[in-house]
Order: structure tokens, then sequence, then C-alpha cells
């Protein structure tokens, strides 16, 4: 429960950063996808953070032997996976509980998720539904719907599912459960989420195809797939914090080195250029996804926006992009994104209760909210536990100062956060 005070900033920055946290989504699924090889993976830049590092701890739980060297991992699979002696602890991670909850459900053996008292109140039934569906035996409080889960793995079936929400850890869970099914499965979403773990599988060997009517087509495995060699790319959304604070910062500029450029996680940089910032795309090599340098630079004072299609694709970084709202010429309006109301926090609410503490003028609704911009009042702002709202206040402290309490969510994410942006400012 530790407190920062961010001081706003006396000069501009250039920031050319290439410590971005690697990606949180890509070091999940590395974890995971190397228990579905036969030989060891190799994994450069993996994410230290402690949901990324808790999914590690499980897939060592599970059989795996982990040698680390910094952030760089050799993962060597089990012959056969283990029931572990113990529960499986997620941290924060929802991602690691959804995505192993649909892992989990192919495998002999009874296994239960647990996580902090955040991830212990948000909604699980969107995956245990489907799973149990197929035949998985899932259980929880609220039956079924809240951690921690008892899972008992077995024999799953062959599906055809079309998914009321656009997510891509409903999506892998899926996924994950359908190369273990008896036959060939089907899975549809409305808006391509994040397709990390489609990359990713199919450049182990899996066969994950989508068809002309968009339907992802998941063959089962008949054998282990060829192992994982990667280097993690920076986090886009860990990123976007530094692209907000160069935005809004006179004559600043942000370089966010070797981030991932997948068109499904960098919509939120498209809005604050559309808003008025400047920003390039520095495309550099494309293994599994696109990577490359993305720069920013201040261009004056923004202009508001409606942000209300591609939601899945900026989620994650609408609590940052909001700081931008705040401060730029009239009204912006997100709608379609009641999704954010089940985030690590109810992200509608304390954005709005973080924004209305600084002096800015918002209205809520159940699926987004309206932001008048105008002048940030320096203030003491509650993270409610939640990484991304700690770190978007932060940043709105660059400019007119702010406490934050309740920082140490940030550890869950980007660890060195902190030592990035006091690069740019003073922190006590
Ligand atoms: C993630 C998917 C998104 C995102 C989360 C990471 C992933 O969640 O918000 O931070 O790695 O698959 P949803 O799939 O629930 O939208």
């Amino acid at each position: 429960m530790k407190s920062v005070t961010v001081h706003a900033p006396t000069d501009s920055f250039l920031l050319e950063c290439s410590t971005i946290a690697p990606d949180k989504s890509i070091s999940h699924r590395c974890a995971m996808f190397s228990l579905l090889s036969d030989k060891p993976s190799t994994i450069k830049n993996f994410l230290l953070g402690e949901d990324t590092l808790a999914s590690l701890s499980i897939a060592e739980q599970l059989g795996a032997t982990v040698v680390r060297d910094g952030s760089n991992l050799s993962i060597t699979p089990p012959e056969k996976l283990t029931e572990p002696n113990d529960i499986l602890d997620c941290g924060n991670a929802g991602t690691g509980m959804r995505l192993y909850a649909g892992l989990l459900s192919g495998i002999e053996g009874s296994f239960i998720l647990t996580g902090d008292k955040y991830l212990r109140s948000r909604p699980m039934n969107r995956v245990a539904i489907p799973l149990r569906d197929i035949g998985a035996k899932i259980d929880g409080r609220e039956n079924g719907n809240l951690a921690p889960l008892a899972i008992r793995g077995g024999a799953l079936k062959s599906f055809r599912y079309d998914s009321p929400i656009d997510s891509a850890q409903i999506k892998s869970a899926l996924i994950l459960a359908a190369l273990q099914a008896d036959k060939k499965s089907y899975y549809k979403e409305e808006l391509l989420s994040r397709d990390h773990t489609e990359r990713m599988l199919r450049g182990m060997g899996a066969s994950v195809k989508t068809n002309k009517e968009g339907w992802i087509e998941i063959e089962p495995l008949n054998s282990p797939l060829k192992p994982l060699n990667i280097t993690v790319p920076a986090d886009p959304s860990s990123g976007f914090f530094f692209a907000v604070a160069a935005a809004i910062t006179p004559n600043a500029k942000t370089i966010i080195k070797n981030v991932t450029l997948n068109p499904t996680r960098i919509e939120a940089y498209k809005m604050l250029e559309k808003m008025g910032a400047t920003i390039s795309y520095i495309e550099k090599e494309n293994i599994y996804e696109p990577i490359g340098d993305v720069e920013i630079s201040y261009n004056g004072k923004l202009s508001a926006i409606t942000v209300e299609n591609n939601i899945a694709w900026l989620i994650d970084e609408l609590p940052a992009l909001s700081i931008a709202m705040a401060l730029a010429e009239g009204k912006s309006l997100v709608k379609n994104a009641k999704e954010l109301r089940v985030k690590e926090s109810d992200r509608i609410a304390t954005v709005l209760e973080g924004l209305n503490a600084c002096s800015i003028e918002t209205i809520e609704h159940e699926d987004g909210y309206e932001i008048i911009g105008g002048t940030l009042q320096s203030s003491t702002i509650n993270s409610y536990g939640d990484h991304r709202i700690a770190m978007s206040f932060a940043i709105a402290g660059l400019n007119c100062g702010m406490n934050i309490d309740d920082v140490a969510c940030i550890d869950t994410s980007f660890p060195n956060f902190f030592t990035i942006l006091s690069q740019l400012t003073t922190i006590e």
C-alpha cells in the first residue's frame, strides 16, 4: 500500500526507451504454451512482473523445469503434466486464470485456481460455462462464477462457439481446450480480439485457421508442438503511458523501441493520433508479430474524440487515454465499453472518480463515459489496487502533480515504471 507523489516537470523531455516492460499477454502465453511441446522453449525478455511470474510458477507446479537467466528463460516441459500438490495462484491475472482454466480442463487431474482478492471477484462464467458445455468439470463460488475454481480435467468434446464477448481470454481458453478435444472445433467472435494465441500456436505448428466466414477452426493435437523460440517485444499497453506523457507535455517526444505493432494492440495510439498527437510507426521485423518502434510527439493541445469502435483493441489503454481526454479541447465520449467494469477494477468508476478528484467534469454511462476537457488539478488518487489506474494518474501528475495511493499493484505488469518516469520528473 505504498503511496507516491509525482511532481510536474519543469522542462520538456525526449524519452528514447528500450526498457518498456515486455508484453504481458505474450509472456503469459510463453509460460503456458511451452507446456504443449516436448522440447525446451527459449524465451528472451520474459516479463518479470508479478502476473506473468505467477503463470510461470504454475507451469513449474505442473512439472516444467524453468532455468532463468535474468529475463531470459528456458522452459522444459514435463513428459506428462503432473497433478500439482497445492493450489495454483494466478495473483492478479485474469489472463492467467482464464487461459489456465481452458488448458487444465483437458488434463487428467484435479486443479484449484485462485488469485488475489481482486481476481477472486472477477467473473469466470465467461470461460467456465462454455468449458462445462464441452465436458469440463469446473466449480467455484456463486455457482462456479467466482474463484477459487476447482477443475477436474478430463476428456473434452469438440465445439462450435459463437462468443457473445470479443475477448482474447475467452478465445484463448477455448482454443487451448479445443487442442485437447475429440474432433475439430470452431470459434467465432464479432471483432477479432488480440490474436497472440493464434499467431504463437500457428508458429508452434498447431492447426489454427480462420475460414472465410470468420470462424477459427482448431484441430486437436495429435503430437506435441514445436517449442517456442521467441524474444518478447515491448508491451504497447505499457508503452502507451509514455505515449500519453509526450502527447500532453509541450515539446515532448517519446520513442518506444521494439514494441509489438500487432493491429489488435495499437488502436489507442491511432486514437491519440486522431486527437492531434504526431505518431509514426517504424516496422523493423516480423517474428510471430510485426515489431518496431513508435514515435509520439507533442503537437499542440489535443482535441476531444469519440471512441466507440474496435473497443477490444484499446480496452486496456482507455484509462491512460482518458487522461489525454481530460486535457483535450471539448467533450470526449467512450461507448460500447462495458467490459471496463470487469477489469482489475471497475475502470469506468475508478477513472471517473480519479478525474473528478482532479476537478474534471464527467458523465457516467453503463457502457462508458463522457469527459469534458479542462484543467487538471493536483489531487490524491486511490488506485483501488489497479495497476493501470495507478500508472494513468501518475502520468497525469506530469501535468499538474499528483499523489497516488496504493502503487504496489504496478509491479503486476510494469515493475520499472517509476524508474522510467523518474527520467522525466521528480517522484517522492
Ligand atoms: C488479455 C486480454 C484482454 C485484456 C487483458 C489481457 C489477454 O482481456 O484486457 O489485459 O492477454 O488475452 P479480455 O480478453 O477479457 O478482453
